[in-house]
């Protein structure tokens, strides 16, 4: 059984009228996404079926059926709005991938207010910027992570909540915190869900640039449209499946997939809240039977990389189709998935704006390694001219991919940050910021960014960002950051460094560095390497040229340097 029915079918007539058929919306109705993903699976007569199969990094395991989902959230909106929370406040989700922060994420919808996804391993340095630049009002979290917003707490006027999940009632809670156990707290039968229309605000994801301050992404509730029919056509959800999405809800990918394509088609998803290993993830797929694995290319070369011999011990036959997303998926890849699991990952490109699969290897699809595949139906995309803006008027030629706007999950601003919104049109295109070619079967392949954001395992880094953190060392006098080539990674941030009079480079420094900035930003933005050196180059305006110092890691021509001011 699959919903696969040929691409050249599905393009014929695609109107996203379709996806409103199905789930039984008509312009000008309420919509929200909360209800989607738990009353509706329940009035289709789901509510016992299994929606959530969580494990944890001790092998603990939570279950919730749709109907505890639907309960279970109303109880989060009937706290919230007990605290005060309003419509269209923002209310962060700063947790693990534990069951309250799936269940949160629907209990926050419900009330309309907004959910600000932020990724647990942020430190107080990415927090601050995040919550500052959205006002957040609440923050849900865990007792472990609290201490960070503490730290900064003095800092954040405007959020009146900490609310934490798992409280020790033998501790006394700090200012602004209020414990709530999401499990054993009251759970309305009948919630009134806030009456939130097709463009009601619904996420606000935080994503970074070359320059400046991470963007908040703001969604709407019509976004359900496109992640509803994308799910069901390109990663094939059926009533049958038992569906894992790699991806944290801290990021895109575990929002619109992990939680709102999964829910909203009824399926049965298992999450696993544990570090990786290849192991691990084979015993959880061969003890859930999943079918469905939707994944990241970095992951996937880290199981290229831990071999075959271990795809033995596990039984992986339930799987049935598999994806990724996040990074380029290299043409091995491809072709090793195909020959050990017997499914080739299939490739799906597009970014937290976009909000759901823009181009894609549509399953039944002829695959080509090492291309992303063709555009979703009702997606108009294409690769133009960077000087022009234009559509260059035959295959081959590289460009800037672009996209004509108008699909149901298109962001609709950056909050806040209108002008840095605008930018991202031209010519009545939206640019991704990525560069790829189109072949003469409309096959796009994958050039690079067109931008120095740097592309770590499928996250993004902002190297302004990671500068910004370096130079707040005592040491450090300028920073130039980089990406550098790395097998499963794809890159990794590397910085270049010139230090203070009185300090000298030294394994102990370089550490202490790293250190630093995992502990402010993230362990993703920490650098794996640091290179001191005495001058960074320079354009004789005095900007930093990051893009010597690039080709150099990546062994590339330098090109024209005729502005440099120290060649
Ligand atoms: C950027 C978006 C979309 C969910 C996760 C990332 C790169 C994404 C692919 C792919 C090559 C890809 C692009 C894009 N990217 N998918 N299949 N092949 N590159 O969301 O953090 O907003 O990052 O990731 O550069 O613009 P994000």
């Amino acid at each position: 059984m699959s919903n696969i029915i040929s691409y050249d079918e599905r393009i014929k007539n695609f109107d996203w009228s379709i996806s409103e058929k199905e789930l039984d919306y008509q312009p000008g109705n309420v919509i929200n996404i909360g209800w989607y993903c738990s009353d509706r699976i329940c009035k289709l007569g789901k509510a016992d079926k299994m929606a959530l199969i969580w494990e944890g990094s001790q092998g603990q395991e939570k279950r919730y059926t749709y109907n505890e989902l639907r309960l279970t959230s109303n109880g989060v909106g009937h706290f919230l709005r007990g605290l005060g929370i309003q419509p269209e406040d923002r209310v962060c989700l700063f947790m693990d991938k534990i069951p309250e922060l799936y269940i949160g994420f629907l209990g926050v919808l419900k009330i309309g207010a907004i959910v600000q996804p932020l990724f647990s391993a942020f430190g107080d340095e990415s927090l601050i910027v995040r919550l500052e630049n959205a006002q957040t009002t609440a923050v849900i979290t865990q007792r472990k992570h609290a201490p960070k917003l503490r730290k900064i707490l003095d800092k954040m006027p405007y959020i009146k909540h900490i609310i934490i999940v798992d409280a020790d009632p033998a501790k006394p809670l700090g200012d602004r915190e209020v414990a709530f156990d999401m499990d054993h707290a009251f759970k309305p039968e009948d919630f009134e869900i806030h009456p939130t229309k097709a463009e009601s605000p619904s996420v606000l994801h935080y994503t970074s640039g070359t320059t400046g301050q991470p963007k908040g992404v703001k969604h709407v509730h019509y976004s359900l449209i496109s992640q509803y029919l994308t799910s069901k056509w390109v990663l094939d959800l059926l009533d049958t499946d038992i569906y894992w999405c790699t991806a944290d809800p801290g990021w895109v990918t575990g929002t619109s997939y992990g939680i709102i394509g999964a829910f909203s088609n009824g399926v049965t998803q298992c999450v696993l809240d544990a570090g990786f290993s290849a192991d691990n993830w084979y015993r959880f797929i061969e003890k859930h039977k999943i079918t469905m694995w939707y994944s990241a290319p970095t992951a996937i070369r880290s199981l290229m990389k831990a071999g075959d011999e271990v795809i033995k011990k596990y039984d992986l036959s339930s799987l049935r189709h598999l994806a990724s997303v996040g990074e380029p998926l290299n043409s091995e890849a491809v072709i090793w998935s195909e020959k050990v699991y017997g499914k080739a990952f299939l490739d799906t490109y597009w970014q937290t704006e976009t909000g759901s699969i823009m181009i894609t290897n549509f399953p039944g699809m002829k695959i080509k390694p090492g291309s992303m595949g063709k555009p979703f139906p009702g997606i108009t995309a294409t690769v133009i001219d960077a000087d022009t803006f234009e559509p260059f008027d035959g295959p081959g030629k590289i460009g800037l991919i672009a996209i004509k706007p108008g699909w149901p999950s298109m962001m609709r601003t950056y909050w806040r940050n209108e002008e840095t919104y605008n930018k991202k049109f031209k010519n009545g295109w939206y640019l991704p910021g990525d560069r790829s070619s189109i072949d003469n079967e409309g096959y796009f392949w994958f050039v690079g960014r067109d931008d120095d954001v740097i592309n770590t395992g499928g996250h993004l880094v902002s190297p302004f960002e990671v500068e910004s953190a370096l130079l707040e060392h005592p040491a450090v006098a300028e920073s130039a950051v980089v990406a550098k080539p790395d097998f499963v990674n794809m890159e990794v941030v590397k910085a270049f460094v010139t230090l203070k009079p009185g300090f000298v480079g030294s394994k102990d420094l370089d550490l202490e560095i790293m250190n630093f900035v995992r502990k402010k930003l993230s362990p993703l933005a920490m650098p794996q390497e640091i290179e001191f050196i005495d001058n960074l180059p320079k354009t004789r305006s005095g900007k930093i040229m990051r893009r010597i110092l690039h080709a150099k890691e990546w062994g590339e021509e330098i090109g024209d340097t005729s502005t440099l001011e120290n060649d």
